[in-house]
């Protein structure tokens, strides 16, 4: 191993048994401690979370029968000072792997992730990641990779972070069956969006959520959808639609939304989030990420600030109509939420018999436009409404359910349509010399 930085003094936490080789592949039913060698890559936020969270809890993992020992982590500045003594490697070629019992990507991007989670892989070491971005774009691959060498890819910290419920999708068929989901997963955007409809103009909102931890000083992957977007390419696969790709979704930023859209959802009893969903049945299927209108008795509706939440419904089959939705919410983010959920996809992944199984493919043909359904369009004028302008709405070719107008706005809610009609309402709005927008509405009320 190269460039290790790393003191024995430093290392706060002398409980730390010796390495001395590589212990052998035990099993469940032995009795005692299991001694797991974890690999990082990755040692910055949710990297060191783990580190301390597993320290902590030392106590509890060893009743599960498991001591988790860091053996290295890659970082790319070794001379950086860390919360948790981890010897630290700053050479992505060199990274040793063959003493590794398990090896977890906190890294981030696409490289040197992609390569390193690759290597791992094929040479049967379970990989444990929180990074959606790798697994949007890579994780079809990897997972194939990951059976072929009868190891384990596990990602439960990619999606709703500090929610359990990824694996749940991953070995269950009913409920990977489902026929639609619809989720808020990004927090920071959610964070905004609730600012923004208490007034908070949008960069005081993104200020205020760099400041608390929220976003990061680049949050232009929030802000656009991309997060949520890979987010929901991830879900996607794992409901069977094997060829989801994160460029095919149809996106809007939430730096799209105008103080009118939250007055006039206001005035139809609802509210504007930053939403991912998907419907899967029938022979319209859709996807869609960007604001939606949820009516007030909405799931989604209730959840403010950084929550995750996530709607599932149909998996108990289209024989149960009757059955309610399943609805998945906590924290989406937050290295200590996030770490609880790498240690235990950890001890999962480890276990002799993955359950993760290659989802049932759906014959899914089309999610690149936003599925069927009802819009919320919004036109707004830089003049002063005339009662004229009322009728603007009704002449853009959408069946208008519901009507609200402002001083210099008017809104509908429509009845079914397809986005292509949506955005041909859109167009025809700007030609008209409005500032229009049309998104998805959740719940009509
Ligand atoms: N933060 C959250 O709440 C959260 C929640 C869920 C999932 N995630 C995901 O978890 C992953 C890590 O997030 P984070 O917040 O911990 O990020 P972070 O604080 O920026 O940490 C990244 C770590 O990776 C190292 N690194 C980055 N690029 C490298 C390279 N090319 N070579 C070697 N080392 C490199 C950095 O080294 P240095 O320390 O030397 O800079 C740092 O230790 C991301 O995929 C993120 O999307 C984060």
């Amino acid at each position: 191993v190269t460039n290790v930085a790393w003191r024995a003094e430093d290392d706060l936490d002398r409980r730390t048994p010796e390495i001395t080789g590589r212990p052998p592949i035990d099993r469940w039913t032995e009795p005692g401690l299991r001694r797991i060698r974890v690999g990082l890559l990755g040692c910055g936020r949710i990297g060191q979370a783990v580190v301390a969270t597993a320290r902590a809890e030392r106590d509890r993992l060893a009743a599960a029968g498991v001591d988790l020992t860091f053996v290295r982590a890659l970082v790319r500045d070794v001379g950086k000072r860390r919360a948790v003594a981890v010897p630290v490697v700053d050479e992505a070629e060199t990274f040793e792997m063959d003493d590794l019992d398990v090896l977890v990507e906190v890294l981030g991007g696409l490289n040197p992730a992609r390569a390193l989670v690759a290597r791992a892989l094929a040479a049967g070491v379970p990989v444990v990641t929180a990074n959606k971005t790798l697994v949007a774009h890579e994780g079809h691959d990897l997972e194939r990779l990951a059976r072929r060498h009868a190891s384990v890819l596990a990602y439960d910290g990619a999606v709703l972070a500090g929610v359990p419920f990824l694996g749940s999708l991953a070995r269950r068929p009913l409920l990977s069956g489902a026929h639609r989901i619809a989720g808020i997963v990004n927090g920071t955007s959610h964070a905004i969006t609730t600012a923004l409809e208490a007034h908070v103009p949008f960069d005081r909102a993104l200020a205020d959520a760099v400041e608390r931890g929220y976003a990061e000083p680049d949050s232009s992957a929030d802000i656009s959808g991309r997060d949520a977007a890979e987010k929901l390419t991830i879900l996607l696969r794992l409901a069977g639609v094997a060829s989801a790709r994160v460029e095919q979704l149809t996106i809007l930023g939430i730096d799209a939304l105008t103080p009118e859209d939250f007055a006039a959802a206001r005035r139809f009893g609802g509210t504007v989030k930053p939403v991912a969903l998907a419907d899967l049945s029938g022979d319209q299927p859709g996807a869609w990420v960007g604001p939606a209108f949820l009516g007030a008795d909405h799931p989604l509706a209730r959840a403010t600030g950084v929550t995750n939440v996530l709607q599932i419904s149909g998996a108990a089959g289209r024989y149960a109509s009757d059955v309610p939705d399943i609805i998945f919410q906590g924290p989406g983010a937050g290295p200590s939420a996030t770490a609880a959920t790498i240690i235990d996809d950890i001890v999962e992944a480890i276990d002799a018999t993955p359950a993760r199984r290659p989802p049932a493919a759906r014959r899914v043909s089309d999610i690149s436009q936003p599925p069927v359904g009802p819009w919320f369009l919004r036109l707004t004028a830089t003049e002063r409404i005339r009662p004229e302008d009322g009728q603007a709405l009704s002449t853009l070719g959408l069946p208008i359910a519901r009507s609200a107008r402002g001083e210099h706005w008017v809104a509908g809610l429509t009845g079914v349509a397809s986005w292509r009609d949506s955005q041909r309402a859109v167009t025809l709005a700007r030609a008209r010399g409005f500032d229009a927008l049309a998104f998805p509405a959740c719940s009509v009320v």
